[in-house]
């Protein structure tokens, strides 16, 4: 790939999209001024998705209904794989069209995993935006809905999926009823539906599973960034950072 075209998409895909709107490059300007933010490059190359026939297939599948970048994408693909042997159910909160969650699904339903992946969003877009969550708004991301997701999980022959509709967790936690998780995706932008999937999440995580936070260090998501950070140093979790822009937690 020339190096147009190899900054032509980090560019794209790093945000001046009109998901994140117009405002995007003027709040990651904002963000590295501050001096807690930089542009961070990777120097490594290594790009396994690329020779993975089996992810790229379900990729090219997924790709058009997720917000979700590839490097993203392909972490979660393998952390189904990673934790195949850790049983629990897997729980995505914040779903929008589907995407991420249905290539979640497809990676489990590959593996023969039993327990289900559960999907929940409200459908009506972000929802807790508070004080520190300075570019987001309620309602956000309300261009997607049930209906399309369930198209793309038909699409794709899915039967591990359930779709889960309303403020999670206040108004449907009630709904997943298996006694473990083996992984969550904490994909809400905002700090206090982070905290509040999370801390549903944790006591029913099993050891050795993991919270994925997509947004860590976002400059559009700084509340996501401030929850993630406020769980580090604890005995029971280990917390690393992606400059793919994931947050991940362990549980020990
Ligand atoms: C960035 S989008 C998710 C992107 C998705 N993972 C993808 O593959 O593109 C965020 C979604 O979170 C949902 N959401 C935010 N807070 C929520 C909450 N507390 N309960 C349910 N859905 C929520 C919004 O409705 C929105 O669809």
């Amino acid at each position: 790939m020339s190096y147009a075209r190899y900054f032509g998409r980090l560019l794209r895909d790093s945000g001046y999209s009109v998901a994140k709107g117009l405002a995007m490059p003027l709040v990651r300007r904002e963000a590295v001024r501050s001096g807690a933010h930089a542009m961070s490059y990777p120097i490594s190359t290594y790009a396994p998705w690329q020779a993975d026939p089996e992810f790229q297939e379900i990729y090219r599948e997924v790709r058009k209904n997720t917000l979700v970048d590839i490097w993203r994408c392909y972490e979660l693909w393998s952390l189904v794989g990673e934790l195949r042997q850790v049983a629990g159910a897997i729980v995505e909160v914040g779903v929008w069209r589907g995407g991420s969650g249905a290539l979640m699904a497809s990676r489990a339903a590959q593996l023969g995993l039993a327990e289900p992946v559960y999907l929940c969003d409200t459908w009506e877009g972000v929802v807790k935006t508070g004080a520190v969550d300075t570019y987001y708004h309620d309602g956000k991301h309300d261009d997607a809905s049930r209906e399309i997701v369930a198209a793309l999980v038909a699409r794709l022959g899915l039967t591990n999926v359930e779709l889960v509709q309303g403020i999670f967790p206040d108004q449907t936690a009630d709904r997943i009823t298996d006694g473990a998780l083996r992984i969550c995706h904490v994909d809400v932008d905002v700090y206090e539906s982070a905290k509040g999937v999370f801390d549903w999440a944790w006591p029913r995580l099993a050891r050795g599973g993991v919270a994925v936070f997509d947004d860590y260090g976002f400059p559009a998501c700084p509340g996501v960034t401030q929850f993630v950070d406020e769980q580090r140093g604890r005995g029971d979790r280990l917390v690393l950072h992606n400059l793919n822009g994931h947050g991940i937690v362990v549980k020990r």
